[in-house]
């Protein structure tokens, strides 16, 4: 599973680059606007640091705006993927885009129809939001199911790019079910790392190694 940082924070994004384990990074217009940096100045800097899929979401509502953006947004850099919502307008701009051979990652997905549709239209990446479906009661994780079911059915290429995750259960459903991506926040990618046991046994292991008086350099 590709793990991309889910952040227009360019600090966050090189410390796990510096991992070696991030695969893209996805933005939108609310992490944009907490980046408190210019759209094309943030874009073009993330794709300095990441050769991975970056997304830029357009703003229109409208076919031929929307279209406009995504044009004028995938010029920034080759790995940009263009995000565009699941809409009517935003579908339209999917075909159009991957006419050109741009990636599209359709955002803003709550329903398997919605993902078909996406798929239907040839994304490259569908985007259902997890964390949003849970809060209002719904299963955020039985929506990754179905789609994983239904595209694998039709041997649809569409990633399923598994966003708004809260926690690192998230990520773990995620591979479980098989989701292709999963974009996660700074902190909760660093909470993967993290086991108390694996804490306490490497402290323990210092510990013992510190009493036989011999080092390795
Ligand atoms: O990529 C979409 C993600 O940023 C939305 O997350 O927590 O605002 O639902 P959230």
């Amino acid at each position: 599973m590709k793990f991309f940082a889910d952040t227009a924070d360019t600090g966050e994004i090189r410390e796990l680059a510096a991992t070696g384990l991030l695969d893209g990074v996805t933005t939108n217009p609310s992490l944009i606007k907490k980046s408190g940096r210019k759209l094309f100045e943030v874009l073009e800097e993330i794709c300095t640091i990441v050769d991975g899929p970056v997304s830029a979401e357009t703003v229109a509502l409208d076919y031929e705006t929307m279209l406009k953006e995504g044009q004028k947004l995938s010029k920034i850099s080759k790995n940009i993927a263009i995000k565009v919502p699941m809409t009517v307008a935003g579908l339209k701009t999917c075909k159009a885009l991957r006419a050109d051979r741009i990636m599209v990652n359709v955002t803003l997905c709550f329903s398997a129809t919605q993902a078909l549709l996406a798929a239907k239209a040839g994304a490259t990446y569908i985007s259902p939001f997890v964390g949003r479906l849970d809060d209002v009661s719904e299963d955020g994780m039985e929506l990754i199911g179905d789609i994983r079911l239904i595209y694998d059915n039709y041997n649809f290429q569409t990633q399923i790019l598994v966003a708004s995750i809260r926690n690192p259960l998230h990520v773990l459903e995620a591979a479980r079910i098989g989701a292709d991506v999963a974009t996660i926040p700074a902190a909760i990618m660093k909470q993967l790392f993290k086991h108390p046991l694996t804490d306490k046994g490497l402290e323990a292991f210092l510990k013992d190694w510190k009493k036989t008086g011999e080092s390795i350099l």
